[in-house]
């Protein structure tokens, strides 16, 4: 494991501003210190008195029951969280107010778009209805796992919520993923049914998603149905039998689907994520921990207030998607903003021009997008009315003060606090986060922990380190949104995030907490690789590069890149017989890209005669970064079975 400190800029601090103190949920540090020391000490009175917000069909016996690794929340509730979003909001009055505001991403030659939609409360409740009847009619049940892998419309908000609605948990894979990627998670969810459309517009071109669910069912024969929603009208082939519009699923449907009352544990979805080994792992989350997690992290993260037009820009496709785009936002009640596409099509100014559109209120994106905005210069958000801004946010990765400098000045016009929220699939909602009208905020710190959160800086073999130290990131208490399993896999569960420190969930990141109990995120330890934010595992691109004939061994590890934070690179072992050239990196990339998607391809590949290994055979991945990042390696290598290999590779870079 290797641990990074940043440099200190722990001086540098923002406090809140005043005016956004004042009419804040939480209006000052101490108040902010108050209650988290009133959520450690008594985290049963301090959740149950938080989810009393919300709505449960039958009220919880105990608010939690802690055996570890198995924290239960709110146990012998009963609720639904598609209730929560919807019906709870229509009872409260905001049946009228809208929901999700939609922008597709073609636009006309005087680069307005072409479609807007705003769909209300009242109409969403009613196409969640449809939606949920359609589904029942076509043989979905309780308990059984829904695909959903879309463009990003306002009908794969539906879909999220109409599977709730009938307790059917949800899998959505990233609309970035291509066939094998969509195979691996059907399996493994043993789901019979996928959701998806004809495609789906990304910079101005079609992505083919129905092609690519016919690749993946043409290698598994699980799927029974597959609904396809017409999005851009492109062709597809239908498989008689299986493949259904969404409009006939829907046709006839009644719109009234009362929600399920479902019990607190009922499974709510499964979103896969990588890990450091293997395949990807379906992440478990349940229904009420979750539900309330975050609908309160969303309130007091974003200060959400009724008027709010929030934006989150993330794909639905993770976990920022789901948390921050259609559970947390809704269930208070907010308007949340979606767009379809590219935030440089048809220019870079896309997202400033929606801002000034939507008078977005509320922004949250990813430190990579503000580095490639940063990158195209001022002139494209200052070309636009942004002074409806009154807070920004950033997620996926850690932000570099530069950047969130930039964001804050020419973004927040000095005047937006910014909250940079860490957390990760697993968390369900952010952990460590500033309060945006109560924590002063040092750029490129997440600050400090949310409620109820206790989290701690310990060392490679688990001793806790006090006070101003670096090391490893845990969490020693559970929290409502945390993950419940990985899908059929409970050993593998206890292991990865149990056992490492005994006791304490670990979260594969490093940290440093800096005098003032702040805390700096440093990035992973293991073999996850965040790209442009987007989180990869060396394992699955490995086996990507693997299954190409020409290969035949591959290591792939991150390096820092000043866009998209980290970036792939792959030493790459080729078959006997097979000449290494720049024709066969080319083929390599595109094979990465196509087999998993263009997020997974990796930018730098080197070819070489053996990988160095240990003598128990396994890679060495810490020489590899060091030559990837650096270009060299430094320090001993006796370890090495194949010194000759690192050599190699130096002379090749030379
Ligand atoms: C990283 C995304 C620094 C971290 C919500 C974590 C961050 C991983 C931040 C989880 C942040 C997320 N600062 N690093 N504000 N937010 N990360 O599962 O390494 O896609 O472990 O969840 O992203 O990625 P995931």
């Amino acid at each position: 494991m290797s641990i990074r400190t940043p440099e200190s800029t722990a001086h540098v601090s923002y406090p809140p501003p005043k005016e956004f103190s004042a009419s804040a949920h939480i209006k000052s540090l101490d108040e902010y210190r108050r209650l988290y020391d009133r959520s450690i000490k008594d985290p049963e009175g301090f959740w149950g008195e938080v989810a009393t917000d919300c709505h449960f069909f039958k009220k919880w016996d105990r608010v939690v029951k802690w055996n570890l690794p198995d924290a239960q929340w709110f146990v012998g509730g009963q609720t639904n969280i598609s209730y929560n979003c919807l019906d709870l909001q229509i009872e409260r009055g905001r049946g009228d107010h809208t929901a999700i505001l939609w922008e597709g991403e073609p636009c006309d030659d005087r680069g307005e778009p072409r479609e807007i939609r705003r769909i209300s409360y009242r109409e969403l409740h009613r196409e969640v209805c449809r939606f949920a009847n359609g589904l029942t009619a076509l043989g979905v049940r309780k308990g059984d796992r829904v695909t959903l892998y879309m463009p990003m419309v306002p009908e794969l908000a539906i879909a999220m919520l109409a599977c709730a609605r009938i307790g059917a948990p949800h899998s959505v894979i990233f609309g970035g993923f291509s066939s094998q990627a969509i195979l691996d998670r059907v399996q493994d969810a043993e789901s019979h049914y996928i959701v998806t459309a004809d495609g789906g517009w990304r910079r101005g071109s079609i992505v083919p998603l129905k092609a690519n669910v016919d690749e993946a069912c043409n290698m598994t024969d699980l799927v029974k149905k597959v609904v396809v929603l017409r999005r851009c009208e492109n062709e597809v082939t239908m498989k008689d039998g299986r493949d259904v519009w969404w409009h006939d699923a829907v046709k006839g449907a009644s719109d009234q689907c009362p929600a399920e009352p479902l019990d607190a544990e009922h499974m709510l979805f499964l979103l896969y994520t990588s890990g450091s080994t293997g395949k990807p792992k379906g992440i478990l989350h349940t229904t009420a921990g979750y539900m309330v997690y975050t609908m309160y992290t969303a309130k007091l993260i974003f200060d959400l207030k009724p008027d709010d037009v929030y934006w989150c820009t993330a794909d639905i496709g993770w976990i920022t998607g789901h948390s921050y785009i259609v559970y947390g936002p809704l269930q208070n009640g907010v308007t949340t903003v979606m767009y379809e596409g590219a935030p440089n099509h048809p220019a870079w100014d896309r997202f400033w021009a929606m801002i000034a559109r939507h008078k977005v209120t509320k922004f949250y994106t990813a430190p990579t997008a503000i580095r490639a905005f940063m990158k195209q210069g001022t002139e494209w958000p200052a070309r636009h009315d942004l002074s409806s801004l009154k807070l920004l946010g950033t997620v996926g990765e850690p932000i570099n003060p530069a950047a969130w400098e930039w964001y804050h000045h020419n973004i927040g016009h000095e005047k937006c606090p910014i909250v940079d929220t860490w957390w990760q699939t697993e968390t369900g909602g952010a952990l460590i986060t500033p309060l945006p009208g109560a924590t002063p905020t040092k750029p490129g710190s997440a600050t400090l922990p949310f409620f109820g959160i206790d989290p701690a800086i310990v060392t490679k073999d688990g001793g806790e380190q006090k006070g101003a130290a670096s090391g490893l990131l845990v969490i020693r208490k559970p929290w409502p949104g945390m993950l419940r399993g990985i899908y059929g896999d409970p050993e593998r569960f206890r292991k990865q995030y149990w056992s490492e420190m005994p006791g304490v969930y670990f979260t594969g990141d490093g940290a440093r907490r800096d005098e003032d109990g702040y805390y700096w995120i440093t990035g992973r330890v293991d073999d996850v690789i965040k790209v442009a934010g987007h989180r990869l595992g060396t394992a699955e691109v490995e086996s990507a590069l693997v299954s190409n004939p020409k290969v035949a061994e591959a290591a792939v590890v991150g390096f820092p890149d000043d866009l998209t934070g980290e970036a792939i690179a792959a030493f790459v072992t080729l078959k006997g017989g097979v000449k290494p050239d720049e024709s066969i990196k080319d083929e390599l990339k595109k094979h990465v890209s196509s087999h998993l998607g263009a997020i997974a391809r990796p930018k730098d590949i080197r070819f070489t005669d053996a990988l160095p290994k240990t003598r128990s055979g396994k890679i060495m991945r810490r020489l590899l970064r060091e030559l990837a990042t650096k270009g060299r390696v430094e320090g001993d290598t006796t370890t090495l079975e194949d010194f000759t290999t690192i050599a190699k590779l130096r002379d090749d870079d030379a």
